[in-house]
């Protein structure tokens, strides 16, 4: 048996793996080699390339548009899924994924404005919510994305 299949969660079983990042650029390295050890360690190393870049597309953001803390959230929606959710401290959630319409990227020639795209592009699904100030205290928002394995 190979390793993918030796290490797939079963049907029904859910698990959920979450990491306090501090504002240090170390914090981004950190949150992608978490992502790629959870996703081997559950039989989804199909899905870790991608999933990598994305989370640190998303920690990156948290740490650059907020001033506190972040944390990053890997856990699985369904069987052979994960789900990764980064929670910031700024409670704006940039368009589109607070729902509104967005052009398709940045302008031609931007030296910035890919990130969010490429979550937008690779992601099976992907989303945001306000994150309100009575949850454990805590107030911001989350950019959450989703892969099939
Ligand atoms: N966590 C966040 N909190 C608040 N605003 C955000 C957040 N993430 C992104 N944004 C806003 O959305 C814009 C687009 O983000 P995106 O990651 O696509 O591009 P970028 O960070 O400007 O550049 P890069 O291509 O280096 O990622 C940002 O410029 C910022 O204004
Ligand atoms: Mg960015």
């Amino acid at each position: 048996m190979d390793n993918v299949a030796a290490n797939a969660a079963r049907p029904g079983e859910f698990w959920t793996y979450t990491l306090q990042l501090p504002q240090d650029r170390r914090a981004v390295r950190i949150a992608r080699a978490t992502t790629r050890s959870v996703l081997l360690a559950y039989g989804m190393a199909q899905v870790s390339d991608v999933a990598e870049l994305l989370a640190s597309e998303l920690v990156t953001n948290a740490l650059r548009y907020s001033d506190g803390p972040a944390w990053i959230r890997l856990s699985n929606p369904r069987t052979q899924h994960v789900r990764v959710g980064v929670w910031d401290s700024n409670p704006t959630i940039p368009p589109p994924f607070h729902g509104a319409s967005h052009p398709t990227g940045p302008p031609e020639g931007a030296e910035r404005g890919r990130g969010l795209l490429l979550v937008r592009e690779c992601a099976d699904r992907w989303g945001g919510y306000a994150v309100g100030e009575e949850v454990f205290g805590m107030c911001g928002k989350l950019l959450w994305f989703e892969l099939a394995a």
